[in-house]
């Protein structure tokens, strides 16, 4: 055009990330939860915002403020989170960077749970949460067009992450390597593959701001090929 501006790359697609840990609750002021930061998450949300797509982040709690010009949806439980994924399809691209519990008190009590003079701890009952990267996978109709999963490993990271991306029928994974060493759980930077069904491909070590516009990219690039 006159100004020798390009069309953003994901303008007209509409793109859903998940974020942050959940939090599932036992009683009305006690919860179970996970270290995660969030960081990758919303950095993905604001990636993909800038390009051009219209973005919804649908995040369990954080210390991040919502990304600019994403569409942000706050919840705590897992199944909070699924019912906000439900209610933004259909999208063109999910990316499921969540610490989604995989595991919730099966039967959370109405009342706080009170000490009852004898000493003894109470047991609680878990029951496993939805999957919600294999039900967007799984989704028929509504299926993005390009379902995205991480997966954050301590050993055999590529054999691992291909499990997953098999199990769970996504596009790609981004293996996170968490190993002591190069563990950075919570920290700014990340060592990651992006697998795909062709193969495993070695990123460099990068700030997650540069895993999100890098990963931001390879989506606009793959979802413009393969719609146009
Ligand atoms: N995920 C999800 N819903 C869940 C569990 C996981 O959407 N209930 C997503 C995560 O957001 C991530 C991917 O699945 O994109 C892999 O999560 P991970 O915890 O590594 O895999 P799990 O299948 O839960 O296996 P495990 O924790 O036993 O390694
Ligand atoms: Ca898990």
């Amino acid at each position: 055009n006159l100004l020798g501006l390009r069309k953003a790359p994901l303008q007209g697609k509409r793109a859903l990330v998940t974020s942050g840990p959940t939090y599932e609750p036992i009683d009305p002021v006690r919860y179970i939860a996970n270290r995660s930061s969030g960081k990758q998450g919303h950095a993905i949300a604001a990636a993909l915002a800038r390009l051009g797509a219209e973005t919804i982040l649908v995040s369990g709690p954080t210390r991040e403020p919502d990304p600019l010009g994403v569409t942000v949806h706050h919840i705590e439980s897992a199944r909070e989170m699924l019912g906000a994924c439900e209610a933004a399809l259909p999208v063109d691209i999910a990316v499921c960077a969540a610490a989604v519990a995989d595991w919730r008190v099966a039967d959370a009590s109405d009342q706080k749970l009170k000490k009852d003079g004898s000493g003894s701890a109470p047991t609680l009952q878990l029951a496993t949460n939805p999957d919600i990267l294999a039900g967007l996978a799984a989704a028929g109709a509504k299926r993005p067009k390009l379902v995205i999963g991480f997966a954050a490993e301590t050993e055999k990271l590529i054999e691992h992450a291909q499990g997953k991306l098999a199990r769970k029928g996504c596009d790609w994974i981004i293996a996170n390597d968490v190993s002591s060493g190069s563990g950075t759980f919570g920290g700014d930077s990340n060592l990651v593959h992006l697998i795909t069904r062709s193969g495993a491909e070695a990123w460099p070590r990068m700030s997650k701001l540069e895993i999100a516009d890098r990963l931001a990219q390879r989506i606009a690039e793959t979802v413009s090929t393969t719609t146009h």
